[in-house]
């Protein structure tokens, strides 16, 4: 079981930005965080974050027989990329979205999910735990 990781643009800033809104924890300590419960998962975990739309669907797109799951928080590109729906959408891997903060309370502009569309699961609100409980419905998924 094969799980890909994919986070966009300013996620790496975790620990700097808004901490109110997505906590003091920094994007390194994510990564080992995400490491850990892979291993206690029992599953193989990659991580990949970038700034660049064109990018993520590269990833997407290249993840396509090599990844049985795909865990993605497109930040930002959420509320305006089709190119990412559609990247999800042609691979058609169980995708979970993950967002750390509780968008459906905030900003009218952060309403719409259009990478969500290609997901079957969405788990919002529950910070960076969020990315756990993204990581064990895929593998419970498999078992
Ligand atoms: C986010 C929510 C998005 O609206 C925002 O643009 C982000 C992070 C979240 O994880 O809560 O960058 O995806």
């Amino acid at each position: 079981m094969k799980i890909l990781v994919i986070n966009g643009p300013n996620i790496n800033m975790l620990g700097i930005r808004e901490p109110g809104i997505y906590g003091n924890q920094n994007y390194e300590t994510l990564l080992c965080d995400i490491d850990g419960w892979a291993d206690e998962l029992g599953c193989e975990v990659e991580c990949f974050q970038s700034n660049h739309e064109g990018a993520i669907v590269d990833e997407i797109q290249q993840a396509y027989g090599q990844f049985d799951g795909i865990v993605i928080n497109p930040a930002a590109y959420t509320h305006t990329s089709v190119a990412i729906l559609d990247a999800l959408k042609s691979v058609a891997i169980p995708t979970v979205e993950v967002h750390i903060s509780d968008v459906t309370k905030r900003e009218n502009f952060r309403q719409i999910s259009y990478a969500g569309m290609a997901c079957e699961h969405h788990i919002i609100g529950k910070g960076l735990e969020g990315y756990k409980l993204a990581l064990e419905y895929l593998c419970n998924k498999y078992r």
